[in-house]
């Protein structure tokens, strides 16, 4: 249930096909230009925003922020970086300074540079604002910000985020939060990165990029885990002026980032997500999840809420419906007990109490329907 990096699944013939037939006759430098590397930033284009006309490829997700972040640097001239509580961006560097989960690093707070200024996650479960109108309430908070910042001679060059928090479990961000914020940072003159590492690349089912959701538009996106299928891969796509502020400061490349195979494998993966229809698969598959939940969650009391879309969900577990405590050794029971039964899964998010579920794009409908089954067993067993 946890592997949001083989879209295609495991030992995908077409893939390993299409590895042995380009190493068997050439993978070098990216530095040179060959057709696929060509092709594939064509492709990528095609499926971004019509403004968004330049794509640097690299070998990771973590590669992406890093860049993403030295482009909007580049560009706007400016140090500092607005970012979201509970999120998480990379190991490099910069990508961790803007990675605030403490899930995965617990020394956030503590060992983040002063150029990082971070924002309440804004999840309308649980968090600062709550039900309808959150979006709308945490965005007034990031413009408050971002104004106290101008005003003391800090103005944000760079608002990062995922557009769905998919590092703490799926999380929604509410309505008309996006496009405020990135409206706010815009006329701050400032650049929108819209992390698509994990929630890009059609998992959400109904969107193949999360800030689709939202109709909103970000200036750079970064993606990479899904791309490659397991090989590395990563892209930063964004617009030429950006690009060309960094180009002034030296010419970017990357050796293997986007190498003859990478850019072969990138081709082949986009292929197979189209021609078996995996978006498709995923809208239809997580609605048989999303179905599910809900059945579940009348079931069971220890369900508090269900987040997600497509093959990109999180179930959150509560010991109280009023006080949302979080269930997190319940939710380590709970996993432990499903791998028993099979079935790896896994808990997330900065209260460890969020079961992630993003299988490969090929997950199937009797799959999900033995998952729900597992699951319901497991809830009525107890831990
Ligand atoms: C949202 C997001 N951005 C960036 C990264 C970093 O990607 P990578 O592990 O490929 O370096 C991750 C990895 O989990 C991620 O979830």
């Amino acid at each position: 249930m946890v592997n949001n990096v083989s879209v295609l699944g495991h030992g995908n013939p077409v893939i390993a096909s299409t590895a042995y037939r380009q190493w068997s006759r050439l993978n070098t430098n990216s530095r040179f230009n060959f057709n696929a590397v060509a092709e594939f930033s064509e492709r990528l284009l095609a499926k971004v925003p019509k403004n968004l006309d330049t794509v640097f490829l690299v070998n990771s997700g973590t590669e992406a922020v890093d860049l993403a972040l030295r482009l909007s640097k580049a560009f706007t001239k400016r140090e500092d970086v607005l970012c979201c509580e509970e999120s998480y961006h990379g190991w490099s560097l910069a990508a961790d300074a803007v990675s605030t989960s403490t899930s995965d690093n617990p020394q956030a707070a503590q060992s983040r540079p002063a150029w990082v200024h971070v924002v309440d996650a804004p999840n309308d479960y649980r968090g600062t604002h709550r039900g309808e109108g959150a979006g709308v309430r945490y965005a007034e908070d990031a413009a408050r910000l971002l104004h106290q910042l101008e005003r003391d001679g800090k103005p944000i060059g760079t608002f990062i985020a995922e557009p769905r928090n998919g590092n703490a479990g799926a999380i929604g961000t509410p309505r008309g939060y996006l496009n405020a914020v990135y409206a706010t940072v815009r006329n701050h003159g400032g650049v929108c990165i819209a992390d698509e590492v994990q929630v890009g690349y059609g998992r959400l089912g109904a969107h193949f990029w999360g800030f689709e959701e939202h109709g909103a538009e970000p200036d750079i996106i970064t993606m990479a885990k899904a791309m490659g299928n397991g090989h590395p891969l990563g892209a930063v796509i964004t617009r030429r002026e950006i690009a060309d502020a960094l180009a002034a400061q030296g010419a970017f490349f990357s050796s293997s980032g986007g190498s003859t195979l990478s850019s072969r494998i990138g081709l082949t993966v986009l292929d197979v997500i189209e021609s078996d229809k995996l978006q498709a698969n995923a809208a239809a598959v997580g609605q048989i999840l999303t179905d599910g939940f809900t059945e579940l969650m009348n079931k069971h009391d220890i369900i508090g809420t269900a987040h997600g879309m497509g093959l990109y969900q999180g179930l959150e577990f509560v010991r109280d419906h009023v006080t949302l405590e979080p269930a997190a050794e319940e939710t380590r029971a709970i996993c432990a007990r499903m791998l028993q039964l099979g079935i790896i899964v896994l808990p997330t998010g900065d209260r460890q109490n969020i079961l992630k579920i993003k299988p490969p794009l090929c997950f199937t409908a009797e799959s999900a329907r033995f998952f729900l089954r597992m699951l319901d067993k497991v809830l009525r067993e107890g831990w």
